[in-house]
């Protein structure tokens, strides 16, 4: 049961991505072709079109790599299509590139909602996911499994982080109707999730990768 556990865990979270990739992919096309992008969602502007063009490219990108990172991860597919692993990697890594710069550009060229403390935790999630992207290739490349998977898990954490973020909202929208939430996200519980939505699951990742290691050096002893 416990073999598993990795894949039933991994397609429970790609099903439940897909509302958010759909969501996510349908904006940045309205975005992208709309005349009057300010229509679409209060993110766009009506003028500034490199900002749009990158927030809404970011969007359809990031909606493929939130649905992508936990399927590429799924154990019986890297192990039956190594070739198709390694094909799709190239493709994620480019996509985590495109939605980490298409972010980063529009908080550089716009700021956030939330101001400067949820532009600076926003840009930490676009510059780790970049750096955690390249890693996982890097890794691979040399033949460093022990590396590669390790900066994979990093990865696909981060990958489905812009989910979870909308998840904490949801229920904490239903458990509590938004108490430290508000329209401009300035309230404590928005101040908490520019952070909590993917740190805390770094963390919680690292040190199962430790015990995991430190299991592994044991019984090598
Ligand atoms: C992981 C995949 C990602 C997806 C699917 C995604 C999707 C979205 C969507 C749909 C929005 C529009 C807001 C909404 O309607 O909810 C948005 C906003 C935004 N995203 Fe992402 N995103 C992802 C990753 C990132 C990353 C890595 C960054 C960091 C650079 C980032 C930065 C932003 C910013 C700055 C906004 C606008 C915030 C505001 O002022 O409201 N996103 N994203």
């Amino acid at each position: 049961m416990r073999r598993y556990l990795p894949t039933l865990l991994l397609s429970v979270l790609a099903l439940n991505t897909g509302w958010f990739v759909i969501y996510s992919g349908d904006l940045g096309v309205r975005g992208l072709i709309s005349a009057v992008p300010g229509e679409v969602s209060r993110v766009f502007q009506d003028s500034g079109i490199l900002a749009n063009a990158g927030l809404a490219v970011h969007m359809i990108a990031g909606a493929v790599l939130t649905l992508g990172a936990p399927v590429q991860a799924l154990p019986g597919l890297r192990r039956r299509w190594p070739g198709l692993h390694r094909r799709f990697g190239y493709g994620l890594f480019v996509l985590a590139v495109v939605t980490g710069l298409g972010g980063l550009v529009y908080i550089m060229l716009n700021g956030t909602i939330g101001g400067a403390w949820m532009s600076f935790w926003f840009a930490v999630y676009g510059v780790a996911m970049i750096w955690a992207a390249t890693n996982t290739v890097y890794h691979a490349l040399a033949k460093d499994m022990r590396r590669h998977f390790a900066w994979a898990v990093r990865f696909v954490v981060l990958a489905v982080g812009s989910w979870i973020y909308r998840m904490h909202y949801a229920i904490w929208y239903a458990a509590t109707g938004g108490v430290g939430s508000n329209e401009a996200f300035t309230g404590v519980f928005d101040q908490v999730q520019v952070v909590a939505f993917f740190v805390p699951y770094l963390l919680i990742a690292e040190i199962i990768l430790r015990m995991q290691n430190g299991r592994r050096h044991y019984s090598h002893a």
